[in-house]
């Protein structure tokens, strides 16, 4: 996961950055790099591995400086060398950047600046943002308004730190949408910049964070915030606590507000390091496949519990569609027992956020014992799941503390996703154009959650109104189905209120006769090849007296008609609208628990990794 930390002061900059960069280390990287402004002159250090290299590579050619920023990064674009790490210079040496997040629209932004004669340094869509700094800088006359005029430009979300010789006394930091957050540490005549908290901590306690679509102007003696229209903001100043825990809670009230917020990143990292946009492939190297291994696979079970085990119903639906190969879901309490028909060209993929709990693992075993190929997508670093596989796709999200699992569902989903664009690829059954298309519609996954997160405000006047319910039925169907069942068991974990989770084409075999006023139907009815279904499903909710929540795209103009009661989820492949509808979902069972002040995080009766049958 991509780390910041930039510092501007009367000390040494450079270890503040590395000791800032080593407290965001157990995030994970593949390469880190430092800028410092050395006597006028941008000096840059960075190197592929980890920041023991880079350390090294400061200990023989030393850097010293007031001001510098720094960054440890997780490859998207380009392989993780010391070309691609960041910082990124501009061509004048003058401006220097550091960047989390991806820039969707890169490709032709390269173009336009190569065709003006731009030469590009890197493979990174990152180096596009300093080039158009420079550019835009040489137009305005100064950083922050070119600084301003890059942002807009840039599509998708990001977190991402500037600094010039030009303007040797500030640092300007910028974040647009969820690419992780920019946060400011303000101290007496020195201030710090980061990604995350724990970077800066050891030094301030006082700081501010930026919402999206802020710029901070970072000084030595002070810190200017506005919007990304010019407009000055009113920053509030906030004291963190020096329990760690608090601490670690940064701007969110509880751990699962972070985590849902966490997802664009965590989005972001797990595509990192796997996807080639511009060849239009994924791979896994950890799970030691080639076309002759991936061919001889005959079937794949997926065996999980609870949400990780939602997350496996969506997998299958995507392995079959995507790459062709059967897939069977069993629960994996179920499965221990079940005496399964496993041989050597059966795989048994497992998915666990903590890789410890124990149906899992058992299930596991049972595949082993019967000869299977064992897999894992596991949060955990160093788990059992993770140990005892054959192969074991690490989902890139951190530690995840709330009960409820929030960004350990929606990572498996691109994970699954990866998955199946990988076997089919080695396999042969997907062509070239196929390929392309499925790996670039990846692309604005990250960011399209960023508008989810977004529109929180909106969850938060639904959760209000339907927060005193007794029940709720969750209808879904095809490759939402599983997203019904995962809405409701976020909501009852946390809030106690019944939910159920339903095919929605079952409703008519059972369930519609407890449909009532006081039993509100969410419909997840987003524009993919269920939608008409979807919709007759909502009329007769409406039918039988039910209040009807739809989960809706952008732009739909049939569901208005039917409830008022409407979260909105921007359009987006269907094969990935299950990581879009979750969202919401999550955040509305979140805003109710919160709202009747329950103890979110931790959950009656609820253990986070469940280590007993
Ligand atoms: C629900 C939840 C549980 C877990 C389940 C499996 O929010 O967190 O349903 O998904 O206990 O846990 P892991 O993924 O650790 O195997």
């Amino acid at each position: 996961m991509c780390g910041i930390v930039g510092y501007i002061g009367d000390r040494d900059a450079t270890p503040i950055i590395l000791g800032g960069l080593k407290r965001l280390e157990y995030r994970g990287y593949d390469s880190a790099g430092v800028a410092v402004l050395d006597d006028g002159q941008i000096e840059i250090r960075r190197d592929a591995g980890k920041l023991s290299h880079l350390e090294s590579l400061v200990n023989d050619m030393p850097v010293h400086g007031k001001i510098g920023i720094g960054h440890t990064r997780w490859a998207t674009h380009g392989e993780p060398n010391a070309r691609n790490a960041h910082p990124h210079i501009g061509s004048t040496g003058e401006f220097v950047v550091v960047h989390n997040g991806i820039v969707e629209n890169y490709l032709a932004l390269r173009e336009e600046l190569e065709a003006e004669g731009t030469e590009f340094k890197s493979d990174t869509d990152t180096e596009t943002i300093v080039h158009l700094v420079e550019k835009f800088f040489a137009i305005e006359g100064n950083l922050l308004d070119a600084v301003r005029r890059t942002l807009q430009h840039l599509k998708g979300a990001h977190g991402i730190v500037v600094m010039s010789s030009r303007e040797p006394d500030k640092i300007v930091a910028a974040r647009v949408g969820n690419a992780g957050g920019v946060v400011i540490g303000l101290g007496e005549n020195e201030n710090y910049v980061a990604s995350d908290l724990p970077a800066i901590l050891e030094h301030t306690r006082k700081v501010v964070f930026l919402e999206s679509h802020q710029i901070a102007v970072v000084t030595k003696k002070n810190v200017k915030v506005i919007d990304t229209d010019g407009k000055p903001i009113n920053t509030q100043v906030q004291r963190i606590a020096w329990d760690p825990v608090a601490a670690e809670k940064g701007e969110y009230r509880h751990f699962m507000q972070k985590e849902i917020h966490e997802q664009v990143r965590s989005l972001t990292d797990t595509l990192a390091g796997r996807v080639d946009f511009d060849a239009g492939r994924v791979t896994l190297h950890e799970l030691n496949l080639d076309a002759a291994k991936a061919k001889k696979i005959q079937k794949i079970i997926i065996t999980a519990c609870g949400t990780a085990a939602h997350a496996g119903m969506v997998g299958k639906i995507l392995i079959e569609r995507i790459a062709r190969v059967p897939v069977e879901v069993a629960i994996a309490s179920e499965f221990r027992y079940a005496d399964p028909l496993v041989d050597e060209n059966t795989v048994i993929l497992a998915i666990s956020q903590s890789g410890e709990t124990a149906d899992t693992l058992a299930a596991m075993e049972e595949g082993r014992s019967k000869g299977g190929i064992l897999w894992s997508n596991v949060n955990a670093i160093g788990s059992q799941a993770m140990r005892i596989a054959d192969g074991c796709i690490s989902m890139q999200v951190g530690p995840e503390i709330g009960v409820a699992s929030t960004k350990a569902f929606t990572a498996p989903l691109v994970d699954m996703y990866l998955l199946a664009v990988y076997l089919g690829d080695l396999r042969g059954t997907l062509d070239p154009d196929q390929r392309f298309k499925l790996v670039n519609d990846l692309m604005g996954i990250p960011s399209l959650a960023g508008v989810c997160l977004d529109r929180e405000d909106e969850i938060v006047a639904l959760a209000r109104k339907f927060m005193n319910m007794d029940h709720m039925l969750y209808l879904g169907r095809g490759i939402n189905m599983p997203i019904a069942y995962e809405g409701a068991l976020k909501l009852k974990e946390i809030s106690y209120i019944h939910a159920e989770g339903y095919p929605a084409g079952e409703m008519k075999h059972g369930p519609i006769a407890l449909i009532d006023r006081s039993m509100p139907v969410v419909a997840l009815a987003p524009k993919d090849p269920w939608y008409d279904k979807m919709i007759s499903q909502i009329e007769q909710a409406l039918a039988r007296g039910g209040e009807v929540i739809a989960v809706a795209t952008d732009g739909d103009e049939r569901i208005p008609d039917l409830t008022d009661n409407i979260i909105w989820v921007p359009e987006v492949p269907w094969l990935l609208s299950p990581v879009i509808t979750s969202i919401p979902l999550q955040l509305f069972a979140y805003h109710i628990a919160s709202l009747l002040g329950l103890d979110v995080d931790q959950p009656r009766n609820l253990a986070k990794s469940v280590t007993v049958e």
